[in-house]
């Protein structure tokens, strides 16, 4: 963790001796300028898709050092519209992550494919690559792989697309937990054909809800920019001409005016994140459980900062008498979730995955964590162990 510093004892502290407040294990922060765009978009009344929402995708677009960039309505409409604009066919294989939010292999389902599910890495939680190899090899109907970055670690990114090159597959980044994430010095938006972000509040930045699709492709581009506003033809004669099927899944003027506001901000909101991990990573390394791990050459951007202990049901109910809030992501895998029971490609037995969602545990790491709130945190987990 080579630029954070694991003493700091920065961050708010107003009332270091008063009674442990509750420490929430979400606690998005708009500050002062976010309002203030928001009230510019008011008065100027352009409420749906406009120039603020542009402007948001060149700047963001900036950031990921992408050519081009396509703002949605949120981070399932991204990866939904990304795929139909790769041209995915119905039945279509594409290979994911079964330890991830539902909507990474929803959006295959939404576009006509089929999600194929591959164990992960238990210490990155993130797609083995040696468990995607050995599903290529079993079948040959897999047209694309969508790595997942998990908890703000990349996934395993040089060894996949190794692996998509050789088998001609195109690669969809699910980036939607790990905005600013790296790998060898390059952020995350730039591995695969695409990738997609979401800006839900509990995100590394928020726009509300929102997402965001980053490509170097053209193709891509043009097509989800049409898929998420109906198929509109970008050269139509009156405004109403549609060229293929489409969604409305535009972002609004609004959400994007937090979302630059937001963006300005994230490089102190990850720094922040990483520092509070760096505080957690040094006070817990004694202890009977596992902290995150961030291979050599990535940069991880704590989205969530998971521990991983086989008690962890005793220890999230400690934590919660003490009022600090928890989540489990994921207690169910994907391909054992009820909407997942028709999905034959769901059968299959993952268990590092399944194992994984017994022991997992994320504790607040967000970046409004008093120094206060982040002692509160360690003690009581040290606390839970010395007392068993
Ligand atoms: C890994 C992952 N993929 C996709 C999504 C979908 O994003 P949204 O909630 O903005 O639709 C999320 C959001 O929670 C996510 O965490």
């Amino acid at each position: 963790m080579s630029d954070s510093e694991p003493n700091a004892e920065s961050g708010p502290d107003i009332d270091p001796d008063g009674e442990p407040t509750p420490v929430p294990i979400a606690d998005p922060e708009l500050g002062a300028d976010a309002r203030t765009r928001v009230e510019a978009l008011l008065a100027d009344g352009r409420l749906a898709d406009g120039p603020e929402v542009r402007r948001f995708e060149a700047e963001f677009a900036a950031y990921c050092n992408a050519d081009e960039a396509v703002a949605t309505a949120n981070g399932t409409a991204a990866l939904h519209a990304t795929l139909e604009a790769i041209g995915l066919e119905e039945g279509d294989a594409v290979i994911t992550s079964p330890f991830s939010f539902v909507a990474s292999a929803n959006a295959i389902r939404l576009a006509g494919g089929k999600p194929v599910f591959a164990d992960i890495d238990p210490e990155t939680y993130t797609l083995a690559p040696a468990e995607v190899e050995r599903v290529l090899g079993e079948r040959d109907d897999i047209v694309g792989i969508l790595p997942v970055h998990l908890y703000g670690l990349p996934a395993a990114m040089p060894a996949l697309c190794d692996l998509a090159a050789e088998h001609d597959l195109f690669v969809v980044e699910d980036a939607c937990q790990a905005h600013g994430a790296k790998i060898d010095g390059r952020r995350v938006g730039q591995f695969g054909d695409a990738a997609c972000f979401s800006f839900y509040p509990t995100k590394n930045m928020t726009s509300g809800e929102g997402g965001m699709i980053v490509t170097d492709r053209d193709d891509i581009a043009d097509r989800a920019a049409s898929y998420v506003d109906h198929g509109r033809q970008a050269d139509g004669t009156d405004g109403y001409d549609h060229a293929a099927l489409g969604h409305n899944y535009r972002m609004t003027s609004i959400a994007a005016a937090i979302g630059r506001a937001q963006l300005e901000r994230l490089p102190e909101f990850n720094r922040a994140r990483r520092e509070n991990a760096a505080y957690y990573d040094e006070r817990l390394a004694d202890l009977p459980l596992e902290t995150p791990t961030e291979p050599a050459g990535t940069r991880h951007v704590y989205h969530q900062y998971t521990i991983r202990t086989a008690e962890r049901d005793a220890l999230k109910a400690t934590l919660s008498e003490r009022d600090v809030g928890t989540g489990i992501y994921y207690e169910t895998p994907i391909h054992r979730q009820p909407a997942y029971e028709t999905v034959s490609t769901a059968a299959a037995r993952l268990p590092r995955a399944e194992r994984a969602a017994q022991e997992v545990l994320s504790v607040p790491v967000h970046p409004g964590l008093s120094k206060r709130d982040r002692r509160t945190v360690v003690e009581t987990v040290r606390d839970h162990f010395a007392t068993q």
